[in-house]
């Protein structure tokens, strides 16, 4: 992994202004705050009423417990909703295997994301949720748990909070960290950046998504020495038990088996044009092929099965549980919830949101964890999986295949039914390569934290 050192320095003399700015900026959102406390007490309990917040550990959100604390070290990480919560977990998990004497809290804010995660953490973990950044939630909510350190996952950065655990002494690190142009805009205005600046210089660690992130926490003062680069925690991929299994899909194995089968996964409007014309052309040379078609919103299945029987091809649409047959050279999947499930059937998978300007590309990695080979289409259009991409050519150029459009992957798909050995080869590529990736982020992140924070919060 590469790291950036950069350095951008502010003049000596804002750098001794700053500070006075910031604490009066800092003291009128405490008041603030503060003053605003029963009316946030109040809004609290109508989104209980409206179903937002949990029904019964609501209280939590005011820093009142719910489980007592165990004695001794505790880490508390904390998410704001699901995506965040979900990169933390393979962290968690890590520090659970190598730190089995640091009890852990676990905190996200929105009600949805407790729903799923709470199933999801390894048991010993405790679960709360985030207090409101009003003092007396905070105040209590540290005094109660009193943490060693905070990381956090890509959030929110309340003042509140923030202050709170410097003047306890808790250190504190921010994973995944980025900060949106919006907020950045926000953020450098004469009011916040002062504000900003003081938080960040709170943190023993910021480990920012890429090098544009880092230079703009740079921007907002974030000290250099404090900055350093993991990857991102999103690319990480959890193998959970029930890896081999395939649940609902289980009809599909048998009448899959003897067919040479491809899938084009995640079509977006327009692109099941290119899939088609070049399952049409697969069909003269492979009369035992099996297209797989899942779109990339399922109302759009209809549609394309229908268009695809009146030019005479034999289609199966899933939703109306239509049987994959001998004769079926179309199947749509055109359900929801599992996608990860059909990867397992199928040795090659091309992802699309890749094939038209303006997509922004899909993830790459369910399809490379299951194994199958892997194609995207080419550079502009991959959009915001571009990095995902690139980091796993640089481990394996094999493992995910970029084609430019319609001519390319069928080119390239012909080779892979033509040639055993080349097809498994990017097989093998794709899940190597996704398994390093994944285990090298946490691996990294951990280095991190044992370097930047742990090192000074647990002596
Ligand atoms: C990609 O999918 C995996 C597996 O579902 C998930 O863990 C990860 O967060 C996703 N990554 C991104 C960048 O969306
Ligand atoms: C970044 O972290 C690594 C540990 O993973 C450490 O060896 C390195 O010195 C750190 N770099 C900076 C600039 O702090």
């Amino acid at each position: 992994m590469e790291r950036y050192q950069l350095t951008i320095r502010l003049p000596m003399v804002m750098v001794m202004v700053m500070p006075m700015g910031a604490a009066i900026v800092y003291k009128l959102y405490r008041a603030l705050t503060y003053g605003v406390s029963p009316l946030v007490y109040l809004h609290l309990r109508w989104r209980k009423i409206r179903g937002r917040e949990h029904p019964l550990r609501w209280p939590e959100r005011l820093g009142r417990p719910s489980v007592s604390r165990p004695p001794g070290p505790l880490i508390w990480f904390h998410a704001v909703s699901l995506g965040e919560g979900m990169a933390a977990i393979p962290v968690i998990k890590h520090c659970r295997r190598l730190r089995p004497d640091l009890h852990i809290l676990m905190t996200t804010t929105t009600y949805s994301a407790f729903e799923v995660i709470k199933n999801r953490l390894p048991s010993g973990v405790i679960y709360q949720f985030c207090p409101l950044d009003i003092p007396v939630a905070v105040d209590a909510f540290l005094g109660y748990w009193k943490p060693s350190a905070i990381i956090i996952i890509e959030g929110e950065l309340w003042p509140n909070l923030i202050m709170g655990a410097s003047k306890h002494g808790i250190a504190l690190g921010l994973l995944n960290a980025r900060v949106s142009t919006k907020s950045f805009k926000q953020w450098s205005g004469p009011l916040f950046r002062p504000l900003i600046s003081l938080l960040l210089s709170k943190f023993s660690l910021i480990a920012p998504l890429s090098t544009l992130q880092a230079i703009r926490f740079q921007l907002l003062e974030a000290s250099p020495f404090t900055i350093n680069f993991s990857g991102d925690l999103k690319y990480v991929h959890e193998y959970d038990e029930s890896e081999g299994d395939i649940g609902s899909i289980e009809d599909l194995k048998a009448s899959l088996a003897h067919r040479q089968v491809w899938m084009a996964s995640s079509i977006h409007r327009g692109e099941e044009k290119v899939m088609l014309a070049v399952h049409k052309v697969l069909m003269q040379k492979n009369p035992n092929l099996v297209t797989i078609i899942v779109p990339r919103h399922p109302q759009h299945g209809k549609e394309i099965a229908q268009k695809l029987q009146k030019e005479g091809e034999v289609v199966a649409l899933r939703s109306r549980h239509e049987k994959l047959m001998p004769r079926t050279n179309v199947y749509v999947v055109d359900t929801l919830g599992e996608l990860r499930q059909l990867y397992k059937l199928t040795p090659i998978a091309v992802i699309g949101g890749s094939f038209l300007p303006g997509l922004a590309g899909h993830n790459i990695s369910e399809a490379a964890a299951a194994g199958c080979a892997v194609l995207t289409g080419d550079c502009p259009h991959i959009g915001y999986y571009s990095n995902m991409v690139s980091a796993m050519q640089r481990l394996n150029p094999k493992s995910v295949l970029q084609v430019s459009g319609k001519s390319e992957l069928e080119e390239a798909l012909s080779q892979l039914f033509s040639d055993a050995r080349v097809l498994e080869a990017q097989q093998m590529a794709a899940k190597q390569a996704f398994c390093a990736l994944s285990s090298g982020i946490v691996a990294n992140v951990w280095n991190l934290l044992n370097f930047h924070v742990f090192r000074r919060a647990l002596c």
